[in-house]
């Protein structure tokens, strides 16, 4: 089956630096991927070469088989492809239910919109606060409106940077929760740190080091890695 999404010996130099080597990476579809590496191991560039928001020097990216090497930043929603960076998307004028709603209504109805703005509010266990101003929110239901936002366009692939960044080990193991429940709709890819979120989510993940794929498995076989142990030791993984 043709996997909804793939690389294909996909390298990014930045002048001197090699940030991204020959990776060859493939999830299938309905597929949650982690995405964990030590400090500058190329994560963050990974995930700017799958939104287009960086050029690979060669390689290829295909979405459903399609080339999307030469996306543009503005493409990835279009195509199917549902993003949270790390800088948040949100309108923070506005309330949690307005922001859901402007990305549910983009290609429905008003009436479909409410009704899954509704359902999506429900999902990240946000719709009691529905009335609220997202910027006054706390950081942790902040990142759940966003994620909110990302499913309401119904997306089939999904891919978020470090969605659990600064967040309390309670709202780690929420998020991690929310995110097993949005894999039962959507493939997605998750770049994080947290280890703790890696070991709830348990599913296959991708260890970036030094720009390329060092080895994919579940946790515990990631974990119990000699080799992995020492690329994160001096800094433990959080
Ligand atoms: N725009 C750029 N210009 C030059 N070098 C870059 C650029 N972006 C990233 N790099 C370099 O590429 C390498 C990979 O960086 P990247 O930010 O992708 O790592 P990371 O895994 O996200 O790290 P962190 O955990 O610190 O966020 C690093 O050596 C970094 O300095
Ligand atoms: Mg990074």
């Amino acid at each position: 089956m043709t996997p909804i999404l793939e690389t294909r010996n996909l390298n990014v130099r930045f002048g001197g630096v090699h940030a991204t080597r020959d990776v060859n990476f493939s999830l299938a579809e309905a597929e949650l991927r982690c995405v964990i590496g030590p400090n500058g191991a190329g994560k963050s560039t990974f995930f700017k070469l799958l939104t287009g928001q960086v050029k690979p020097t060669s390689g290829q990216i295909l979405f459903r088989g399609r080339d999307i090497s030469n996306m543009q930043p503005h493409e990835p929603g279009r195509l199917g492809i549902g993003i949270k960076t790390q800088v948040p998307s949100l309108f923070n004028g506005l309330s949690v239910w307005e922001n859901v709603w402007l990305s549910a209504r983009r290609s429905n109805s008003t009436e479909q919109a409410d009704r899954i703005t509704r359902e999506t509010l429900e999902r990240v266990g946000m719709l009691s606060l529905r009335d609220a101003t997202t910027g006054l929110l706390a950081h942790g239901m902040r990142q759940w409106v966003e994620i909110g936002m990302v499913t309401a366009a119904d997306p089939p692939l999904i891919l978020l940077d470090e969605p659990a960044a600064g967040m309390s080990d309670a709202e780690v193991a929420r998020t991690a929760e929310l995110i097993l429940e949005i894999n039962r709709r959507h493939a997605l890819v998750v770049v994080e740190h947290d280890m703790n979120f890696i070991r709830i989510i348990a599913k296959k993940v991708s260890v970036l080091h030094q720009g390329t794929i060092l080895m994919e498995g579940t946790p515990d076989r990631i974990m119990s890695d000699p080799l992995i142990q020492q690329i994160y030791l001096g800094k433990k993984p959080h």
